[in-house]
């Protein structure tokens, strides 16, 4: 039987991530088969058990990651600080390995894909939830000169701020707390999808100099690139690239084969301009 793999989520039918795989696949000559798969609200746990009764491996997206990190056996030392798991890979004894490539791929996209450096920068990341969990271990291993975590919920921000100061400069911050400018700003809040942004101030931006970035990706430019062009970013981008990035992180995982994502980011892009 042709290996299977599978995305959960609730709801997952919009998901990119079955395309993303199948171009992975034919461009590494590797054989699988990877489709969407709707879990139920109310029993992930059993129903990916069941799934992986055959299947190799799956990503797991919202609202599962916690309950997917719980589900897990043991844990990449990065899904562990994350607390919550984007992939899962069954091991050859049937244990479940989980792991988090959201940072691992927000890193990828920034530093390969458009030659952010990220050593000694002064980064802002607006917002607490799941993906600055996730961002925050393969954020620090880049030794920024400080990373500043800005969250509406401010305790929110303490508490990730406290968990991850082993790893390096990190500071939590209220938006009204915040004046002086960054070399690069990642908005990781929902606000996006609502079109709206965080109550921040255009000061952050240092015209010609700050490098933008939004985890949220849309045919258009989204309502945060906007913002940061209008207050003269340097550059502001869209969370495409850290989409595709950690999925290629995922089918490393599984086919230890890591494929070329310019070309899926390229196709994808072009895709959701012609849909
Ligand atoms: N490109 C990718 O591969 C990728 C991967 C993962 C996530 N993402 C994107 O990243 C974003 C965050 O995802 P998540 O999983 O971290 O979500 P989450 O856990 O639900 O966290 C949402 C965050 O947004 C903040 N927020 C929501 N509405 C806001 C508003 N109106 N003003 C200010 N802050 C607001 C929340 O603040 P409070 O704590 O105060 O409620 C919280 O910090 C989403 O847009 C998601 O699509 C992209």
């Amino acid at each position: 039987m042709t290996d299977q793999y599978v995305v959960f989520g609730n709801p997952i039918a919009h998901s990119k991530s079955p395309l993303i795989h199948r171009l992975f696949a034919e461009q590494t000559g590797e054989t699988l088969e990877y489709q969407t798969s709707l879990a139920p609200l109310d029993d992930f746990t059993s129903f990916a058990r069941r799934f992986f009764e055959a299947g190799r491996g799956a990503n797991v997206t919202v609202p599962f990651k916690e309950e997917a990190y719980r589900l897990a056996d043991h844990l990449t030392e990065r899904g562990r600080r994350a607390g919550a798991v984007n992939t899962l890979a069954r091991q050859a004894d049937g244990s479940l390995l989980g792991d988090n490539t959201d940072g691992a791929g927000l890193v990828r996209d920034l530093k390969v894909n458009h030659g952010v450096a990220l050593s000694d920068k002064r980064i802002l990341l607006l917002g607490a939830g799941g993906a600055v969990r996730g961002a925050l271990e393969p954020l620090l291993a880049e030794t920024p000169h400080v990373l500043v975590i800005a969250n509406r919920t401010v305790e929110k921000a303490e508490q990730l701020a406290k968990e991850f100061s082993d790893l390096g400069p990190v500071l939590p911050a209220g938006y009204d707390w915040l004046e002086e400018s960054f070399d690069i700003i990642v908005n990781a809040t929902s606000a996006s999808l609502a079109g709206a942004l965080p109550p921040i101030a255009p000061s952050l931006i240092q015209p010609g100099k700050t490098f933008c970035y939004d985890m949220m990706y849309a045919k258009e430019p989204t309502a945060f690139c906007r913002w940061a062009s209008e207050h003269g970013a340097a550059q502001a981008v869209d969370g495409l690239g850290m989409l595709v990035e950690q999925a290629a992180e995922a089918f490393y995982l599984w086919r230890g084969v890591r494929p070329e994502s310019g070309p899926v980011l390229t196709a994808l892009r072009r895709l959701m301009a012609e849909a």
